[in-house]
């Protein structure tokens, strides 16, 4: 009796001094994913995507917390000025979740492309590998070639059937990361797949609108409809998608002689993407296991 109880402190004593050597101090049974979005300052359409692709994310993983943090500080700053609505960005949130002794931590990224976001993310969890037993990330939405087949069936899912004379025009954001020609490569695969009259442009990238416009005449297009290729309608959607603007791509189209219907709704309404970044979320979870 008193031999076990001897050998029980000493087991004590061990488990002790490797959890206090390794300078974490996890608890093995708190378990987060964290969903990192670039974010928007539009509460509708981030309560109909952002956090509904939270919520079905909780609903697939009970076991664990399910949080929310942002890329944008800017999204972060004007949310708490003037909605008094806090929100953490990628460190804060990690910070949080290593105070309360989480072990395992998942971070999904809800962002489309690979591009600065997610790859600046990454770059940020590399400093926080040894506050977790586990910490890794999931891909976006656009990562392999699996990946643009599946997204192409969601998007067939929010597009209307097309005439000979009709057109959907995707917004896609666009970046300077070597990124961007993921684009152009979902285009490319779109057309491949028979959706000739499926185009991917960006506000900010390459292709522009005025590419797209040239081929649009070149096929005889009438009628268009403009659909973002982002996770939010937020602020590109309303305006530069959208928006009564001169610049907004409405506009430009319906000067240029087009008949223009606008789509206000986020990929995070769209149940095949969600599905996409659960999938990502699992592998993310299970990709050591398989590796080993
Ligand atoms: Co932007």
């Amino acid at each position: 009796m008193k031999k076990n109880i001897i050998l029980l402190l000493s087991m004590v004593l061990i488990v002790g001094l490797v959890a206090g050597c390794s300078g974490k101090n996890t608890d093995p049974n708190k378990k987060a994913i964290l969903a990192l979005s670039f974010g928007t300052s539009y509460s509708d359409t981030r309560a109909l995507t952002i956090e509904a692709t939270v919520d079905a994310i909780r609903a697939e993983y009970p076991d664990y917390d399910v949080k929310m943090a942002f890329t944008s500080q800017t999204v972060i700053n004007i949310l708490l000025e003037r909605d008094n609505i806090e929100i953490d960005n990628l460190k804060d949130a990690l910070d949080k979740l290593k105070k309360e002794h989480y072990s395992e931590v998942i971070v999904q990224s809800l962002h489309i492309i690979p591009g600065e976001e997610f790859n600046v993310a990454k770059e940020e969890l590399v400093e926080y590998q040894d506050s977790f037993d586990k910490l890794v990330i999931g891909n976006p939405l656009l990562n392999t070639h699996e990946d643009y087949e599946k997204v192409i069936l969601a998007l067939e899912s929010q597009m209307p059937a097309l005439a000979e004379n009709e057109a959907v025009v995707f917004m896609g954001h666009g970046t300077h990361h070597p990124a961007n020609s993921t684009y152009s490569a979902l285009d490319y695969m779109l057309k491949q797949e028979g959706y000739n009259n499926v185009y991917i442009g960006t506000v900010e990238g390459y292709p522009l609108l005025d590419v797209i416009i040239d081929d649009l005449k070149e096929k005889n297009i009438e009628k268009i409809t403009l659909m973002p290729l982002m996770l939010v309608a937020g602020d590109h959607a309303n305006n530069d998608m959208a928006g009564d603007e001169e610049d907004s791509w409405k506009t430009v189209l319906k000067k240029e002689g087009f008949s223009v219907e606008t789509y206000l709704h986020g990929l995070g309404e769209n149940d095949g993407v969600r599905a996409l970044f659960i999938e990502h979320l699992d592998e993310a979870i299970y990709a050591e296991e398989v590796a080993e």
